[in-house]
């Protein structure tokens, strides 16, 4: 990744903050986008360690289309060019369905599903005008074709997402030579989802037991595969996504 630039979106805390920092370690610029300034200063320090000119942050959010086309502009004029995408902004919180209002239904569609495809399609634009063989890295859950029941707009939108992943992975694929993958993670420690999924010890503990290996994943797990993934190490892959959550989805049976 040496001197490539990556777009992180929400990437001021939990994974993305991570991904970020291993990326930074592997030679590369990162820009984080966030809403929230003083969180995105913050983890840039984080991030950074002795290397602030690698790291550069965008106030945007991921909804709004005029934001998102700043954020290239912004990414071009500073740092000359983008070679990856992560998609890693989203918004989730529980909610049994019957009781889901339009407005939360809508709020976590546009962050995930449609944030997922403006950035894509920006940045997609800029790489086919340029002939550049970018690659995009979507995060999904297991949910996005397991159920997801609780997070009923989380698990439709992240659905949407994985065949967004593969149909890019064909179009683009095959006309630009651009990979788009994904990864779906399990339960991850020092993330939002871990802390807004599984606030109680109940529900902490339920998770634990859920999961074949006993724990939570790191999110320098994550990061390790988001590099893998994006390297030239993994130039075969495309349209592919990898789960990492200790084998929790497949654990349907108690025993
Ligand atoms: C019920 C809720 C709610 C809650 C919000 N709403 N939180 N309803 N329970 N806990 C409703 C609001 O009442 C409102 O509807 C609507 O959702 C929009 O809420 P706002 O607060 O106005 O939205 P906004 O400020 O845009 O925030 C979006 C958000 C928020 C998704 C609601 O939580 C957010 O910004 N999250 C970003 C960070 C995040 O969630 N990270 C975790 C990702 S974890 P009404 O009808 O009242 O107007 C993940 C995968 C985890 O994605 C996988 C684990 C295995």
């Amino acid at each position: 990744m040496q001197n490539e630039v990556a777009i992180i979106t929400g990437g001021s805390n939990g994974m993305g903050k991570f991904m970020a920092k291993k990326f930074v370690e592997e030679g590369a610029k990162v820009v984080i986008t966030g809403r929230n300034e003083e969180r995105l200063e913050a983890a840039k320090n984080e991030i950074a360690g002795g290397s602030v000119d690698r790291v550069y942050t965008i106030v945007m959010d991921v909804r709004e289309p005029e934001d998102v086309a700043r954020m290239v502009e912004e990414t071009i004029n500073h740092f000359g060019s983008i070679h990856h995408l992560v998609n890693n902004a989203a918004g989730n919180f529980v909610s049994p369905a019957e009781k889901l209002s339009v407005n939360g239904w809508d709020s976590v569609i546009d962050i995930v599903l449609n944030g997922t495809f403006y950035c894509s399609r920006e940045v997609g634009q800029y790489w086919i005008e340029n002939k550049i063989q970018g690659n995009i890295l979507n995060i999904v859950a297991t949910y996005a074709w397991n159920a997801g029941a609780g997070v009923i707009h989380s698990a439709s939108a992240k659905s949407g997402v994985l065949t967004m992943t593969r149909t890019l992975a064909v179009e683009w694929g095959h006309k630009y030579k651009i990979r788009t993958n994904a990864i779906a993670p399990g339960p991850i420690e020092r993330t939002g989802g871990a802390e807004k999924l599984f606030e109680s010890e109940q529900a902490a503990k339920r998770t634990l037991d859920s999961v074949p290996l006993g724990r939570l994943g790191k999110p320098e797990e994550i990061a390790d595969l988001a590099h893998f993934i994006l390297s030239e190490k993994a130039s075969y892959m495309n349209g592919e996504v990898v789960t990492l959550d200790g084998g929790q989805w497949l654990n349907s049976f108690p025993f």
